[in-house]
């Protein structure tokens, strides 16, 4: 091997620079580059004895499984986001924009923590007590036995929260405020925020006590710092919504004790956070049934349907490239539905622009939506508007077939519990409720779908379509 050289590792991307420099070319970030040993550590170089290492156990993968402890906290929605609670002696991160609700939503499941027993500690880095206490008061939680601690320092918070009786649940606001004595660079960089993070995720596996940690997100969207922190944790939620509407989202990323695809439904009062139960209500609220180019997707959150609204509009251009522009769902997977319905249906959107929403301010992730949002664009061209008691489901292959997506019996379970008797939705689909009162419309090609929507209308074939 050739002479040891001392190399320099950004700490946030892992990149190897040959020198220091303040600003990492991998990540873009500053002040995250270390100069780190490669003789060190890990598997240390020639010359190095290793150290005699003892041997531990080997055991089966079948065997006795323990449930992991949990405190549930009796606020439905944060309990269903969290897989029934938080786990003891977990280390849970939950992200956002600033002012989405972060610190109002931990101070209500502090109170509701506190109020079933619990000893809490909301331990503040951004907030005077003041500002806390009257949050608190807001929220009608400030008859709590909550512990209150406004502090960033790493050491100090430890040396309080070690005192007395073992606290269950330890709530730090945020991250980006904590600073340690034993990290010389300055406080909110990516090191801090590492061994801060690290500390108390140390002290939450060692006593057993929940370690709820708050991030802030960068414009990326990312939680601003490190992306190690997520993998340190045990569990990361994002807390989501848009700040002109009033319902926020709590959405499971990461979960080594549950599932990730679950979320909360919340909505922002005057009093604090209240939870929504049945969240397909809240985003079918302002419906206008009968115009032209909104189609109700009947989709899944995790173990729940949900249905949403999604709304369309195509109209001719002004302009030499036309728009698209989309809110709440992937602009690419759009590309592809015009895309095939240009190839396969010989619709003509080239001299159109294309505006696509999603009502609430909900996002869809789901490919399931690819023909609601077919529907909804060629009802908007053709200035038909769908029939409101119709739901749409299924994905579009590049090929124009439509696929069958999983949870059929569930998604028309509830749209037919919010009074929606037909749907739309792929031939085949397996498991189909047979005896039901809906009327299932089964479709197997976009071509299929443009024809029962808008009949020969579109089928102009010089393109020559009103808007
Ligand atoms: P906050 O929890 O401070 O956000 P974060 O900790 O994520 O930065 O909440 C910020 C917003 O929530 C603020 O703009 C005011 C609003 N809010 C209400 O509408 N009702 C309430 O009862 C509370 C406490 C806050
Ligand atoms: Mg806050």
């Amino acid at each position: 091997m050739a002479k040891a050289k001392t190399q320099f590792i950004c700490q946030n991307c892992g990149t190897v620079h040959s020198r220091w420099a303040g600003k990492c070319d991998g990540c873009g970030e500053w002040n995250t580059i270390v100069e780190e040993d490669p003789m060190g550590g890990i598997g240390s170089g020639p010359g190095k004895a290793p150290k005699k290492g003892r041997p531990v156990t080997l055991t089966s993968l079948s065997g006795e499984i323990e449930e992991a402890p949990r405190i549930p906290t009796g606020m439905g929605e944060l309990d269903r986001a969290t897989g029934g609670g938080f786990v003891r002696g977990s280390a849970v991160l939950i992200g956002g924009d600033p002012g989405i609700g972060k610190s109002t939503l931990l101070m209500q499941a502090a109170a509701a923590l506190a109020r079933r027993g619990h000893r809490v500690i909301y331990v503040s880095g951004e907030e005077a007590v003041a500002q806390v206490r009257l949050r608190a008061q807001r929220l009608g939680a400030a008859d709590t036995d909550v512990l209150l601690a406004a502090e960033t320092n790493v050491e100090d918070i430890l040396a309080t929260i070690s005192e007395g009786k073992r606290p269950d649940l330890v709530i730090i606001d945020s991250i980006q405020t904590l600073w340690s004595d034993t990290a010389d660079s300055a406080p909110g960089t990516v090191t801090q925020v590492r061994t801060g993070v690290q500390a108390m995720i140390r002290y939450a596996k060692q006593t057993g006590a929940t370690m709820v940690l708050v991030g802030h997100v960068t414009k990326e969207g990312q939680i601003a710092g490190p992306r190690v922190v997520e993998h340190m944790v045990d569990a990361v939620l994002y807390f989501e919504g848009d700040r002109g509407h009033h319902y926020r989202i709590l959405r499971t990323v990461k979960n080594r004790f549950g599932p990730t695809d679950e979320i909360g439904v919340f909505e922002m009062s005057d009093k604090g956070l209240r939870e929504v139960a049945n969240p397909s209500e809240l985003f079918l609220g302002e419906r206008n049934e009968k115009a032209p180019g909104a189609a109700v997707f009947a989709g899944m959150e995790g173990t729940r349907p949900v249905l949403v609204e999604v709304q369309a509009l195509v109209a001719a251009t002004s302009l030499g490239t036309p728009r698209r522009a989309v809110v709440g769902w992937d602009s690419s997977r759009l590309a592809m539905i015009l895309a095939v319905l240009e190839a396969h249906c010989g619709i003509r959107l080239g001299q159109h622009d294309v505006y696509l929403n999603v009502a609430g301010g909900y996002r869809i992730s789901e490919p399931a939506a690819d023909m609601a949002i077919a529907s909804a664009l060629v009802s908007s061209l053709a200035g038909i508007a769908l029939p409101a008691d119709c739901v749409y489901f299924g994905e579009v292959s590049l090929s124009g077939a439509v696929r069958p997506v999983a949870h059929t019996a569930q998604r028309l379970k509830e749209a037919e519990k919010l009074g929606f008797s037909a749907a739309v939705l792929p031939a085949a689909s397996p498991d189909l409720p047979k005896g039901s009162a809906g009327k299932w419309r089964e479709v197997d090609s976009l071509p299929d779908l443009v024809a029962r929507i808008a009949g020969s209308r579109l089928k102009a074939p010089t393109g020559q379509e009103d808007g």
